[in-house]
């Protein structure tokens, strides 16, 4: 099948056929298998408007393993800020427009990949994931979401953890917990577990406190795949109940859409919810669970030391998947 030439910008604009022919290639590219250089000679950029440790590691090295090669830009600290709203005075920060900048790109670079956040004060904008969206209006080579609402990287990396260590994912149990944090985090990581999951088959659990409920777009698309695929998907905020006979836990932080840019007055909800922390008791419930996170991760907040120094831990072989998963991306995409 050819993927050649499309964005990546969600995982739900690919079939499961797809997607899981992108996995397939990864598991060839990880065992050293693969094509030696399908990319000689072409080039990625990167675009990070906000910071990164594994996601730039793995796309950087990635090209220069597949024959290609990477630019690494952060607009706004490297590269000019950019404006991705059309009509608008730039009177402020921004010296160029999306318009100029992806256009330029496209001239030099054979794919553009892009991490954009949310500005965490008004969902209603931030939904529209406008600066991924405006690159992708411009850009004539593909475009790959390195995060913005959604985390499809991530998501490719994940599902790769489930298939190495649970085989065949098929109405395996899903379990993505809430967990406290300190700050009010994005929601990407959280959508994108919950609809890789439930794309490939999954029972999945969204485990939350009251008022933590995801997006409907992604819940909803997230009801659709588990329909397709013959899986299920339960929202809940009971603890024992979610972690009973789990086969995988994924444990995330996200902020409260209904408190976003108001996140003082978020503080005081979340302070009573430390007690969505993973730990072994809640572990012991489980059908001997694997346990993962999409990283960076704070240990004793999240996740109790015992868990995340446990055989069950996956998250260094998913952090390690985001390599291998991406250059059977490029590989596909670009050549
Ligand atoms: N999981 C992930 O995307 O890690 P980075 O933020 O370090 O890229």
């Amino acid at each position: 099948m050819s993927l050649r030439g499309r964005n990546f910008l969600t995982t739900q604009d690919f079939t499961h056929a797809e997607l899981k022919d992108i996995l397939d290639l990864a598991v060839e590219i990880k065992r050293g298998g693969g094509s030696a250089h399908p990319l000689k000679g072409k080039g990625l950029a990167l675009l990070f408007f906000n910071p990164s440790l594994r996601t730039r590691s793995s796309f950087e090295l990635g090209m220069f393993q597949l024959g290609g090669h990477a630019v690494v830009l952060a607009p706004g600290k490297d590269a000019w800020p950019m404006e991705p709203r059309e009509g608008v005075v730039m009177d402020g920060e921004a010296e160029e427009h999306v318009k100029e900048a992806t256009r330029v790109l496209c001239r030099f670079f054979d794919g553009i990949a892009v991490r954009c956040f949310p500005k965490f004060q008004n969902w209603a904008e931030d939904r529209l994931d406008p600066m991924l969206t405006a690159i992708a209006k411009y850009s004539t080579k593909p475009v790959i979401n390195m995060e913005t609402i959604v985390h499809p990287c991530q998501e490719l990396a994940l599902m790769q953890t489930i298939r190495e260590h649970l085989g065949e994912p098929r109405k395996k149990k899903f379990l993505l917990t809430w967990t406290w944090h300190p700050k009010g985090l994005n929601t990407a990581v959280a959508n994108s577990a919950a609809l890789i999951s439930t794309k490939f088959g999954m029972d999945v659990t969204i485990l939350r406190p009251e008022g933590y409920d995801l997006d409907p777009r992604y819940v909803e698309a997230a009801r659709e795949n588990a329909k397709a695929q013959g899986g299920s998907l339960t929202v809940t905020s009971d603890i024992e109940a979610a972690y009973r006979g789990a086969d995988f836990v994924y444990a995330k932080s996200w902020g409260a859409i209904p408190y976003f840019g108001r996140w003082e007055e978020e503080k005081q909800v979340r302070a009573g919810l430390k007690h969505f922390i993973v730990d072994a008791a809640k572990m012991k419930l489980t059908n001997n669970a694997r346990f993962s996170h999409c990283l960076p991760m704070r240990r004793n907040v999240k996740v109790t030391d015992e868990v995340a120094d446990s055989p069950a831990a996956m998250f260094i072989d998913e952090a390690e998947n985001r390599l291998h998963v991406q250059k059977a991306l490029l590989a596909r995409l670009l050549g």
